[in-house]
């Protein structure tokens, strides 16, 4: 378990990354400029975006402004299930945005619908993963069946899945089935995109340890090995979410959030990946 905001875990190929990351959907211009900086600032040192977010520009910039080393940061993004004909050009269009010439983390944002599509762009970013333009290359929204359809084909595990997990909706089986295989996984929406924080048992639990609901959300994450990318555009928020390595939960406490867990239809708050993108 990470002891800080700015320590690594080691994937299973042997690579490091931040076991905290700064999440960027759903935030554009000057107010996620501001934010990226702040978290930086803060020693967030993974920074989570996409193709789909259409900031990649933006957080390169703020990157850029920020003043930390290039090999100080881990910055990640995703191409989405319609550029895999042409993962390369997707890759490439990430890179110039950022502004950068090559990436620490690509995704396999989703899996789709078409395997042999996904198969070949996964391939096809191998080689590029190779030729140096990608350290860490990984996949996201993927479940046991798409899991297991990769290690079929190429021999082994994706390193990395990015995948919805929060208390009301834990994933436990996919989480344990990536924990059986070392695949690290990302806890994307690790706030329950703010719901969670109304929870009466994470109110209570804030209220006896002195912290926030964000906070004890968090620190469940760290807690169960997750690794959380909580967004925020609130200079306090991104602090807050920061401020979670001086406290931990007891096993009973953690136990008590899994018992939130709802059945997916009611816990998710995204899409299922066996239906979206269609
Ligand atoms: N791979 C995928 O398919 C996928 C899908 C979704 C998300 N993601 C990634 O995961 C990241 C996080 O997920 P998310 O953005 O959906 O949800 P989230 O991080 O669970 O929640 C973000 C929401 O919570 C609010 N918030 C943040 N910190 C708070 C605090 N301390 N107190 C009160 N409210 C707070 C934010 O508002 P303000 O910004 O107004 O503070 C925002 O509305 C994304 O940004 C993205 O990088 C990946």
């Amino acid at each position: 378990m990470v002891e800080n905001i700015s320590a690594t875990v080691k994937l299973h190929d042997g690579a490091d990354m931040p076991g905290f990351g700064f999440g960027c959907y759903k935030a554009s211009g000057p107010e996620l400029a501001l934010a990226v900086r702040e978290a930086v600032a803060c020693g967030y040192r993974y920074i989570d975006t996409a193709s789909y977010y259409h900031n990649e520009d933006t957080v390169g910039e703020a990157l850029r402004h920020s003043g930390l080393a290039r090999e100080k940061l881990f910055v990640l993004s995703k191409i989405w299930p319609a550029e895999y004909d042409e993962p390369v050009r997707a890759l490439d269009q990430s890179l110039r945005l950022l502004g950068l010439d090559y990436l620490d983390g690509y995704l396999l944002h989703w899996p789709g619908q078409d395997n042999a599509r996904r198969l070949r762009a996964f391939e096809q970013l191998l080689r590029q993963k190779e030729a140096g333009k990608i350290r860490v290359l990984g996949v996201s929204n993927f479940l046991e069946v798409q899991l297991s359809e990769l290690h079929d084909v190429f021999g082994f595990w994706p390193v990395i899945n990015q995948i919805e997990v929060h208390p009301l909706f834990s994933q436990a089986g996919l989480c344990r089935f990536c924990a059986q295989w070392g695949i690290q996984v990302i806890s994307w929406s690790p706030l329950g995109r703010g719901r969670e924080m109304e929870n009466a048992l994470v109110r209570g639990l804030a209220a006896d340890l002195g912290r926030t609901p964000a906070q004890i959300l968090l620190r469940w994450h760290l807690e169960k090995g997750l690794l959380p990318i909580p967004k925020s555009v609130h200079v306090q928020r991104v602090r807050e979410n920061a401020a979670v390595f001086d406290f931990r939960l007891t096993p009973e406490q953690v136990e008590a959030l899994d018992g939130l867990h709802l059945s997916d239809d009611q816990g998710r708050m995204g899409p299922d990946p066996l239906l979206y993108p269609r």
